[in-house]
Parts: C-alpha cells; structure tokens; sequence
C-alpha cells in the first residue's frame, strides 16, 4: 500500500501527560455538584490529553470530530467584548484566536499525524472519526488516515459547501470542505433513519404523476432520502445567531446530522480541537456524554459559556499538567454585594463589572481544592448583558467567587 513519507517522520506514539480537575459545574439551579462529572471539557495540548485519557478511554469513545488547523498559514483573530455582534466592525475587539502557522508542510504533518493515530486508538470498535480539512491539507490526511485505520475504512469523502465573499479573480471561488470519515472496523453506528431528509418537490411531483418514473424502483416519499455526500450549510456570518466571535467557528446543523448518524443517545462524542465547541453542545443538546478539548484558554471558556446555557448534566473542567488560565489580579471585594442569611442567598455584582466580565460562578461551599460551581452568568452570545446577580444554594460554608474577563484574565474572590 503506498503511504506518505516525509523527512521528519516518525513512528506515531503517545507521550507521558496527567489531568488534573480544576472545578465541577452543575449548570445553574441544578443545586450542589457531588461527585465526578461525566462530561469533560480539558484545557491542553490534545496530544498530551490524549495520551493521558488512553488509560481510561482506549477503545471506549464512540464519535470523534475532529476540526484541526487547516493549514491555511494563517494566525486566526477572535471578536470579543461588546458590539461583537453589531453591523459595526470598527467596534469590534479583535485578541489572537488561534495561529495555524507552519514553517512548512512536514511540521504540520509532524503535528496531525500522532494526534490522529491516537484518535484511533481511543476509538470504540464500532466507532467513526470524522476529519474536517479542506483543499490545503485533504489529501496528505486522507493517506494518513489510510495508513491508520486501512483503506478500506474509508467510510464517505463529505463535501460541505457553502456560500460567501472572496477576493479570489483569478480561479473559481473556493467554497468547500472536505470532511474524510473513518469506521475502525466493519462494524460501525450507522443510524440513516435519523438523517434523512425530503425529497426535491419536483421528485416527489414526478412520482406522484408517474410511479413508474423510477424505472421499477418508487422511492418512499414520506420517509425521506438518505443525503448525498455533499452537503450545504451556510457558513457562521457575522450575524448568524449562533456566533461566538471564536474564529473558524462550524454551524450546529452540520454537527446535528454527524451526531445524529454516527452515535447513539449516551454514547460518548469526543472533540479534540474544539474550538468554541460547536460539537459538544450538540451532543449535549442530543443526549450523548462528551470530551472536549483545546489548546486555547480562549476556546475552552467560549465552549464553556455556550455548554451552560444549554441544559444537561455535570461538566468537569480539567487542565493539562502546565495548561493554565491567564491570572487577573483585579481587587473586585468591593464590588461584590453578598445576601448569606436571607431566605434566597444571592451574590450579586456592580454595574461597572459586568460590562467588563465574561463569565463569573460560585462556589457556595469551597474546599480549597475543587472548584464545585454552583451557580453562572455567562455574556450572552448576540445581545443584553450578563446577569449581575445569582442565587446560591444556602451552605453557610466558605464561598469562592471566579471571574473571567473579556480578555480571558480570571481572578477569584474567598468570603
Ligand atoms: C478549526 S478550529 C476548531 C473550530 C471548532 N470546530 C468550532 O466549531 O468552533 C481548530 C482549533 O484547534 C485548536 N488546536 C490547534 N492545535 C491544537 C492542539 N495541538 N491541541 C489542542 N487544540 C489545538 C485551536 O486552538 C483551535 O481552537
């Protein structure tokens, strides 16, 4: 079988790495958070958080999508803070998103090809990895993924295309994606009822006039068609009312049908590049478990605001050994109004401070280890501002007060 060789090539293998939990979080008024959370959201290099997961979780993850740096040579901006979401650039704050920067071709190789022997390696018998590249780096992927799971694993070359302006006026605008699905075995989750779609009205128009049209074979027009291989979604625009400001951000409708497809309801989806973290609020939102990760602290808080205002169970948040939030070192005591003894127990906030927090959560009852988050405000993602007031639930132990800012800095507050 020919495979691909390049200088720096080496035999794939994971490397020495351990987690450790940062907090626990219920999503809000679901009461205290006891116990390990079965949802996990990891701040690191994924090569580093795969390799510690294997111990637990080889063979065991059910989905994996997996959205790498394109190889575009590009450092990715994200739009944060207020007016993000206006039809006013100019008032956009615009802070690094993500670099997918490579002397050369050979250092990206070096970095995808570990990453998704690992993947595979984490993968369930029956599971599925989805890949999504397009036209800079598909092709060296697809032999790669050859070389890993067997050529004959190739499970479908899904074209997702989409519309939008380009500068491009010397060739074709480039307005596709290429996301390479891989089976680890022959046996794999394949749920078709769930992703079909309906019939092009002028096929169902021709059918109804004329069973015959089909030349013997008459579709089921109520159950609906299988979907081809290409796919059309419109890309996250400035004003779609799913963006977060985080760059390279993917829409829901493309997550739903791959979710939908390749796992069952409890499965565990695993996104390693997460990003925003498109695919595990969709997997949150269609009953399966997940594991997210990402290098960036900026990717791991905008997955986080965007998994709590989505209902479901316990998330935990966990750290790469040296992965770290940026530390702020903002003096807030006097900012923070706290109601211990009133029949509802409520922290509250000053006006000035949300203007600039991101995020903000209580420990009502903080053990000077984990961090059990027991209530959030998260910035809302198009408009209004993020809520200067939460209930607790009334402990009477010491309470822990965490703040993000816009710019990602967190500091925290012991009363
Ligand atoms: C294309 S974006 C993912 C976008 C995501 N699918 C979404 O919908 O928002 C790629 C992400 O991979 C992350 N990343 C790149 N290299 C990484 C690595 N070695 N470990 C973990 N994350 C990495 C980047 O920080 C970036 O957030």
């Amino acid at each position: 079988m020919p495979t691909l060789n390049w200088s720096s090539k080496t035999p794939p293998s994971s490397v020495p790495a351990s987690l450790q939990t940062d907090s626990i979080l219920f999503p809000q008024g679901k009461g205290y958070p006891h116990g390990k959370a079965e949802n996990r959201l990891i701040l690191g290099d994924n090569l580093n958080v795969m390799s510690a997961l294997l111990e637990e979780y080889e063979g065991c993850i059910n989905l994996i999508y997996a959205d790498p740096p394109f190889f575009t040579n590009k450092r990715w901006k994200a739009r944060v803070g207020r007016g993000e979401d206006s039809r006013r650039p100019e008032e956009w704050d615009t802070v690094e998103g993500y670099t997918d920067y490579w002397p050369n071709i050979e250092t990206y190789l070096d970095m995808l090809f570990p990453r998704l022997a690992l993947m595979h390696r984490l993968l369930h018998p029956e599971g599925t990895l989805y890949l999504h590249l397009d036209w800079h780096a598909n092709h060296y992927a697809r032999l790669l993924l050859d070389e890993i799971f067997g050529p004959d694993r190739l499970l479908n070359e899904i074209i997702w295309t989409y519309h939008g302006p380009s500068p491009i006026r010397s060739a074709f605008n480039r307005k596709h994606d290429t996301i390479l699905s891989y089976t680890k075995s022959a046996e794999y989750t394949f749920n078709v009822d769930d992703v079909r779609e309906p019939y092009n009205p002028n096929t169902v128009k021709t059918f109804q006039s004329s069973p015959k049209a089909g030349f013997g074979k008459v579709p089921d027009l109520e159950r609906g068609k299988v979907p081809e291989d290409w796919w059309y979604f419109p890309v996250i625009a400035r004003l779609h009312n799913e963006r977060t400001g985080y760059p390279t951000q993917k829409p829901e409708a493309l997550l739903e049908r791959i979710i939908l497809a390749s796992s069952n309801p409890g499965d565990i989806v695993a996104d390693f590049f997460c990003g925003s973290g498109t695919s595990v609020v969709m997997a949150r939102k269609l009953g399966r478990r997940f594991i997210a990760s990402d290098a960036q602290w900026r990717a791991i808080q905008a997955t986080r605001n965007r998994l709590i205002q989505t209902p479901g169970i316990a998330i935990s948040l966990e750290m790469e050994s040296q992965a770290r939030p940026p530390r702020g070192e903002a003096d807030i005591r006097d900012l923070v109004t706290i109601q211990r003894d009133s029949a509802h127990p409520s922290i509250s906030i000053a006006e000035s401070l949300t203007e600039e927090l991101d995020y903000w959560e209580i420990d009502p009852d903080w053990d000077g280890k984990i961090f059990h988050s027991a209530a959030q405000a998260a910035r809302p993602l198009r408009k209004g501002k993020i809520a200067s007031e939460l209930n607790i639930p009334s402990l009477g132990g010491k309470i822990a007060i965490r703040f993000i800012k816009i710019d990602g800095e967190q500091s925290a507050l012991y009363v």
